[in-house]
């Protein structure tokens, strides 16, 4: 990633999640410092943060032994980004009025980068009028506010004010820092998650496909500016974006027919579904009852969506995926010609932490003159962003 990423820690207890946030970004390999204020300390120790970010954790405004001061400014610079988790309705009400009593404000106010805060207080704190005000005010201002979560609290109490897990705020700033206008007015059709194919009213057909990779590439999408067309199989995944037209379906069938309506449409494809490659014959209109001790189904062949997609496309840039057992790049390479596309991609269920309902997953992507780029197991929100990075390179034919 490689990015600098500043965080600025307030006194409030969920503080000592903020260990977790800055080991998020180190694992992403983003070079991270931290700036608290002096009450902070009391939640969470700077020798911890310092030694989890390998960088001097900045907490006073002045050295008391040598007299030399922290330069803010400089910090403020260094900084493409700067997130303050927690924030305390006390820093907040001092951001939104200028004060600078401590090294943490006088930074926020130096700062020329993008800053973005994770309120975390007590449900009523969070509700009272001032606080609302405050972080409207603070969103006029340009800066981007992760809202409070609801759960329990500190005080023993359930409501909102809790602040988001470090995960949820890591994959916020990484998103954020992601975003571009790269492919403005480029529309961008992908499949996603599994079909289920029904055998009765309550039977189905179906496959280990969570969804997870084909959202992560939608959003990755989405930051960068792309209309997309998301025709996804059932899943638990949610994503908003005024730019998503979401399609849900069940079949393959169905899923194909939503295909062909908007494929002509589209500059890119990208086919991540696990689409089920038999169907059976008939559905049942009634459960089938367990009476017989051996029942066969009979299965017939589902079209093939992306192979269709191949077969008409124009100046398109088609990418479809491989899910691979074994010889994963041999059976990639031969989808290339088969089912005439620009790239694959590459995963197999052969490496631990890759393919189905992982967060996480590995991959290669072979491109139609055979070249293969290989990239280590990422998180797929990271997988997503090294496949968007690589159609923007290659995808203007
Ligand atoms: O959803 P997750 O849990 O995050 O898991 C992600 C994933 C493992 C499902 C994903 O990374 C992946 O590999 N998707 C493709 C799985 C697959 O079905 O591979 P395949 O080798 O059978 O199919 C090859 C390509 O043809 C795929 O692009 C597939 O979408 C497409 N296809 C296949 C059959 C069919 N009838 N129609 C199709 O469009």
């Amino acid at each position: 990633m490689g990015k600098h990423i500043l965080v600025g820690v307030t006194a409030g207890i969920a503080a000592y999640k903020i260990a977790e946030l800055v080991r998020y970004f180190k694992k992403l390999e983003a070079e991270v410092k931290v700036v608290m204020t002096p009450a902070s300390c009391d939640f969470i120790t700077p020798l911890t943060l310092s030694t989890l970010s390998q960088n001097p954790v900045a907490v006073d405004l002045y050295d008391s032994k040598t007299g030399e001061w922290t330069n803010h400014v400089e910090l403020a610079l260094w900084a493409d980004v700067m997130i303050i988790a927690p924030l305390t309705a006390n820093t907040l009400a001092k951001m939104v009025s200028g004060q600078s009593d401590n090294l943490l404000l006088t930074t926020f106010l130096s700062a020329k980068c993008p800053v973005i805060v994770a309120p975390a207080m007590d449900l009523d704190m969070y509700q009272h009028p001032s606080t609302k005000r405050n972080l409207e005010q603070l969103e006029k201002d340009g800066v981007t506010v992760i809202p409070a979560d609801y759960g329990f609290l500190a005080s023993g109490l359930v409501g909102h004010g809790r602040m988001q897990e470090p995960q949820q705020i890591g994959a916020f700033v990484c998103d954020f820092l992601a975003s571009s206008d790269e492919f403005q007015g480029v529309k961008v059709l992908i499949t996603a998650g599994p079909t289920y194919e029904r055998i009765d009213p309550v039977r189905f057909i179906g496959n280990h496909s969570s969804g997870k990779m084909g959202f992560e590439i939608a959003k990755a999408f989405l930051n960068k500016g792309a209309e997309v067309i998301l025709v996804t199989g059932p899943t638990k995944m949610v994503l908003h974006h005024p730019n998503l037209h979401r399609v849900d379906v069940m079949t393959a069938e169905e899923m194909l027919g939503e295909v062909q309506k908007v494929w002509q449409q589209c500059r890119i494809g990208v086919f991540s579904a696990a689409v089920a490659d038999y169907r059976p014959r008939n559905t049942a209109e009634q459960k089938i009852k367990k009476n017989a001790e051996e029942m066969q189904l009979e299965l017939v062949k589902n079209p093939d969506i992306l192979k269709w997609a191949g077969s008409v496309k124009k100046q398109q840039y088609l990418v479809g995926f491989a899910l691979e057992t074994s010889d994963a790049e041999a059976y990639g390479k031969s989808k290339i010609e088969s089912k005439n596309l620009n790239a694959i991609i590459v995963n197999s269920l052969e490496d631990a932490g890759a393919g189905f309902g992982h967060n996480t997953n590995k991959i290669k992507i072979i491109d139609k003159s055979n070249k293969i780029y290989s990239f280590e197991l990422k998180t797929k929100q990271q997988v997503a962003l090294d496949i968007v990075d690589f159609i923007r390179e290659n995808y203007e034919i």
